[in-house]
């Protein structure tokens, strides 16, 4: 699809987030590397982002200009993006002693089109040192902060730059903002799911081309819409999903039948006693993940045998994170989806990632337009190597049927009491110790379970949620009195960062 608003990457931890925001809006936006602004096409509109780097610097990243200018199209700085063009146009920007991070205040001096009806005074995010201390003629002052600097400024009739981040919702007009500069684009026609769904489909067939499609599920929300893509997309495609063990109650018989609702045959691989065998006496994370990995890789190629083509559910962060920042996340994601055997067959140009130009929640849209059902679609994300991250030490059976009753009994109390879908994901681990507890007037020592519930964006960050006592006192009394082996509940109250989400 064409881009319609390009955002420039200049390493600010927010450029994602001004595509999402973009998107949200009805435009469908796409972030590039400064050096890719020449071969974008014709986008309607282009937004320099912010980036840790000072424009003074001699290597700082750059934008070609007179290509800028030649597109004739809105541009919008935020932030070293700002400072990039008031510099081009001949403006100074000086290197300041002290950084401005967080809240500041903004107050309006102009509302033309970018400031319409935005509220003054209003709170602003803001996170830079350099600041612009010289204008080029013609610049208009749109807004400043508390201290009379100027924090918007129109420096002509295409080009405007704002020294905060209208992206985070820390900054309350931060959207009314976006929409203004949005209103300012020449509108091809505002971007729907469906038409989306469209262009995929038309895409998948010209790289099919009649072949067989092997897919990997695990009944998660990316690989059922994926599944279910290429189902309506005519293609005949052979679904696998690999049971290691390390699966929920019941998860493997629900996987299955959640498919046939779907419409879509899948093969079951049973491989669950080849993984705790292997894993036995096995108590480091990172080993753990490497021996589930590393299985799950030939037990799935071993399944499916010769491939014309393979069909794998990348979505547009784990792409965007390993073609720019290369942070520690992509690292992660990076591992998990691009094993050598998938590497192998890129190389021979039989991979097809149709998911990866959407985000989380574009996929569940996607889903929907797709026509499944809100309960596949809005299901808490489960991690590849399953509940092996939620048993922290060495992973038994015994381990693994204590925290599978308690944790089907957590999700079931979540569910009947409405808020399942109020958390962005709920987990259940069992600590490796043993407390002392009293069972029918004897001392015993049993396993304590740790619970979480968290809601986020895509996984960047967290926080735990509030569960009414009530609920949590059900919780709490059923795996106390329905769990053999349990004696102690526990709530996990802490934030990511600096906890992750899973306890390994
Ligand atoms: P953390 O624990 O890093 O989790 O805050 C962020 C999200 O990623 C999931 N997760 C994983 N997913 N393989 C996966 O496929 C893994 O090794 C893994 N570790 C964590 C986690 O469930 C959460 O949604």
């Amino acid at each position: 699809m064409q881009t319609q608003i390009a955002v420039i990457d200049y390493g600010s931890q927010y450029s994602q987030l001004i595509v999402r925001r973009i998107r949200e809006l009805g435009y469908f936006s796409r972030l590039y590397r400064p050096d890719e602004l020449t071969t974008i096409g014709s986008p309607t509109g282009v937004i320099l982002s912010g980036g840790p780097r000072s424009v003074t610097d001699t290597d700082a990243p750059d934008v070609d200009f007179d290509f800028l200018v030649g597109l004739k199209v809105p541009v919008l700085g935020i932030c070293y993006g700002m400072q990039l063009l008031n510099r081009k146009l001949g403006g100074v920007v000086s290197k300041s002693t002290t950084s401005e991070y967080g809240p500041a205040e903004m107050v309006v001096e102009n509302r033309n089109t970018l400031l319409e009806n935005v509220r003054s005074p209003s709170r602003i995010w803001m996170s830079h040192s350099d600041t612009c201390t010289q204008w080029p003629e013609g610049t208009e002052i749109l807004a400043h902060n508390k201290e009379g600097q100027p924090v918007a400024l129109q420096f002509n009739d295409l080009m405007y730059g704002i020294q905060f981040h209208p992206e985070v919702t820390h900054t309350e007009e931060g959207t009314g903002v976006l929409r203004n500069y949005l209103s300012m684009v020449e509108e091809d026609g505002l971007f729907s799911m469906d038409q989306f769904k469209q262009a995929l489909i038309d895409s998948i067939h010209k790289q099919v081309a009649g072949k067989k499609v092997v897919c990997g599920v695990s009944g998660g929300v990316d690989s059922s819409v994926l599944a279910v893509l290429l189902h309506q997309a005519g293609v005949d495609v052979h679904c696998i999903s690999v049971d290691h063990g390390l699966l929920r109650k019941g998860e493997a018989d629900e996987v299955k039948a959640q498919f046939e609702e779907l419409g879509i045959q899948i093969d079951l691989v049973d491989a669950s006693e080849r993984f705790l065998n292997a894993l036995a006496g096995v108590d480091q994370p990172e080993e753990k993940r490497k021996i589930i990995g590393r299985l799950f890789i030939d037990v799935f190629w071993d399944h499916a045998g010769e491939v014309e083509m393979f069909a794998q559910g990348t979505l547009y962060p784990d792409v965007i994170e390993s073609a720019t920042s290369g942070s520690d996340a992509s690292t992660i994601k990076t591992h998990h989806n691009r094993v050598e055997k998938v590497l192998e067959l890129q190389a021979e140009g039989k991979v097809i990632e149709p998911l990866a130009e959407l985000f989380k929640d574009e996929v569940r849209a996607l889903g929907k337009s797709l026509g499944m059902p809100p309960h596949i679609l809005w299901r808490h994300p489960f991690p590849g190597p399953g509940l092996a991250v939620r048993v922290p030490g060495e992973i038994t059976p015994e381990k693994l049927d204590i925290l599978r009753e308690a944790d089907a009994i957590y999700i079931q109390e979540l569910r009947d009491s409405g808020w399942y879908d109020r958390i962005w994901q709920a987990c259940t681990s069992l600590l490796p110790c043993k407390t002392v507890g009293v069972k029918g007037d004897v001392r015993a020592y049993e396993y304590p379970i740790v619970l979480r519930a968290v809601i986020s964006e895509d996984a960047m960050t967290a926080d735990w949620v509030e569960i009414e006592h009530a609920v949590m006192r059900t919780i709490s009394n059923r795996i106390l009195n329905e769990v053999k082996h349990v004696n102690r509940v526990l709530y996990d109250i802490s934030t990511k960062p600096p906890a992750s989400i899973e306890w390994e």
